[in-house]
């Protein structure tokens, strides 16, 4: 875990508290100590793990949350409407580097979505290339057929506009219009597309699981921070 060793206006700045040239103000207002000694100098210099604000740790310098998305906000940062980040401390905003979700779920969509400003973890996580096992439920417009189990665990599943055909995907039918959906790539709109494919129409998905990271416990627009160890 990084530590790192600079000056008190700077992890302010950083962490998204205020900017560098409102530090001397914050260090005013709040009481920011070194090991429990109160600094007034924003020019100190300092080891993150080292300071406090008003007695409690300042925020950490990796963040990685699991949030359990609410339908209605956008995984983006400049659409207009209600952006997931409305959803997060607002000085969360402010991090640099910043705070972005691993991939996208559609504004409709709901469930496990993780934010992170580890450029790298996003980066892996996001990859076309990356095999997390997602889970998803859906209702259906209309009742399945009966083949569509096969069609999805087929591996030979195309979808429009693609150049290769879908991996193998596994779907537990719960009643003819509930279907539960594990998938592991994260091609776009795919879970819509796939259903598409076989002549029905999603209404309702929810992600129940990304990864190792399932939303069960997690209230709608709530999230907890989370330790991203890919097994
Ligand atoms: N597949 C979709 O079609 N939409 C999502 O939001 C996620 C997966």
């Amino acid at each position: 875990m990084a530590n790192s060793y600079k000056r008190i206006d700077a992890h302010l700045s950083s962490l998204g508290y205020c900017t560098r040239s409102e530090a001397r103000k914050f260090l005013r207002i709040y009481e920011l100590c070194i090991n429990d000694k109160r600094v007034f100098d924003p020019s100190t210099k300092a080891y993150h793990d080292d300071i406090t604000i008003n007695k409690e740790p300042i925020d950490p310098e990796t963040i990685t949350v699991l949030l359990n998305k609410p339908a209605g906000f956008i995984c983006s940062h400049n659409d207009a409407g209600s952006l997931i980040y409305a959803l997060i401390p607002n000085r969360w905003n402010r991090r640099k580097p910043k705070i972005s979700t691993i991939g996208r779920l559609d504004v409709d969509t709901t469930g496990a979505i993780l934010l992170t400003d580890d450029g790298a973890l996003n980066h892996k996580l996001s990859s076309p290339k990356s095999d997390v096992l997602k889970i998803y439920e859906a209702t259906l417009a209309v009742p399945l057929k009966g083949d569509e189990e096969q069609i999805f665990a087929s591996g030979e599943l195309m979808l429009n506009g693609e150049t290769k055909p879908l991996l193998p995907a596994k779907l537990e039918v719960i009643t003819p219009t509930q279907v539960r959906l594990e998938i592991c790539e994260g091609k776009y709109h795919q879970v819509k597309r796939m259903f598409g494919a076989v002549g029905n129409r999603v209404l309702t998905l929810h992600r129940v699981k990304f990864d190792s990271f399932d939303v069960e416990d997690l209230a709608e627009g709530t999230y907890k921070f989370v330790s991203y160890e890919k097994k």
